[in-house]
């Protein structure tokens, strides 16, 4: 697997923009804010928002890419969040059967997590990428510099997903633990903690990619979390969801969990998500949780973080599920 680049400035991505046969997929955020980057590029702009990542975003790439002549050689350049990258991908991997794409994440989020790891993919019927294909992308290009234009609440959420990854690795937990409030007001420690946290969500794709095994502990606050996302309306961003979903998880089985690490977590998850826990009813949760794609046998599936980089997979019938449940919510 190829390593991500990770630069300071843009010019990479100018670059990439400027290949032979390329076809850009940006959403109106950074369409707005880095015009220039796009000026005589065929592009497709689409609108911001989990709720554009879907079949109908897909089906308007690909017919603007057919208008545009595009062919069995093009590249798509995806320059974007998340949503721009999985969608953008997704229809990579759809056009006359799948070319070649070259991912730019311009978010937090998107450089740490969604943007390493070929997972393409959009929302139906407002379950989570339950349509998807897996594609790595010839190049993941991060630049540091699109983060100077991230908004508070965008970075809070990427900080959602490398806390998730601190409670996989030791190296990354001992790290994050000593700068917690650096990487949260975005001080200088925040940038050797990035890169940390890409260079771990590689090693995990590259010994796993179609997650089989290894990479299932990446869902760690994501039963709950993708639930109580889909069920609140996507009102807050999804790392705050996942900070939210590992305090869920975590308080779910903590008499298996020592006390100081339980409450470093919630410590941690405290400083990306303010909120209270949204969504106060376990039986739908559990109804929700259901139909997670990353469930088996009709069982609940949850990736329990132990500490010290250990992670415990706990398959739960609904019922066991929404007992457990129940009674940590209680007390959130
Ligand atoms: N975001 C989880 C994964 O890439 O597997």
């Amino acid at each position: 697997m190829r390593l991500a680049e990770i630069n300071d400035g843009i010019s990479a991505a100018r670059e990439a923009l400027r290949g032979n046969n390329v076809y850009a997929v940006t959403d109106s955020n950074v369409a707005r804010l880095y015009s220039q980057l796009f000026d005589g590029v065929k592009t497709t702009v689409i609108p911001a928002g989990e709720s554009n990542k879907n079949l109908g975003t897909v089906g308007k790439i690909i017919s603007d890419m057919v208008e545009a002549g595009c062919d069995r050689s093009s590249t798509v350049v995806a320059v974007g969040g998340g949503v721009t990258g999985d969608t953008a991908g997704f229809a990579a991997a759809c056009f006359m059967r799948g070319v070649n794409w070259i991912n730019v994440p311009t978010t937090l989020l998107a450089m740490v997590d969604s943007g390493i790891g070929g997972k393409t993919g959009v929302d139906v019927g407002g379950y989570k990428n339950v349509a998807g294909a897996f594609l790595m992308p010839e190049r993941v290009i991060v630049c540091r510099d699109f983060l100077q234009t991230l908004p508070e609440r965008e970075w809070l959420c990427g900080c959602g997903e490398m806390i998730k990854h601190a409670l996989l690795d030791k190296d990354i937990w001992r790290e994050t633990t000593a700068h917690i409030d650096e990487l949260i007001s975005r001080g200088e420690a925040a940038y050797p903690l990035i890169e940390m946290s890409v260079r771990y969500k590689e090693s995990v794709v590259a010994a796993d990619f179609r997650e089989s095994g290894l990479r299932k502990r990446l869902n760690v606050g994501h039963t709950v979390g993708h639930a109580a996302e889909r069920l609140d309306g996507f009102r807050l961003s999804h790392g705050e969801y996942v900070a939210l979903g590992i305090v869920a998880e975590t308080g779910m089985f903590s008499e298996r969990l020592d006390g100081v690490f339980l409450r470093s977590v919630r410590e941690l998850c405290g400083k990306v998500c303010r909120h209270p826990f949204p969504i106060k009813d376990a039986s739908a949760i559990t109804d929700t949780a259901r139909a997670d794609k990353k469930n088996s046998g009709g069982n609940i599936v949850v990736m329990l973080p132990t500490g010290e980089g250990n992670v415990d997979e706990i398959s739960l019938t609904p019922d066991e599920f929404e007992k457990r449940l129940k009674k940590c919510l209680s007390d959130l």
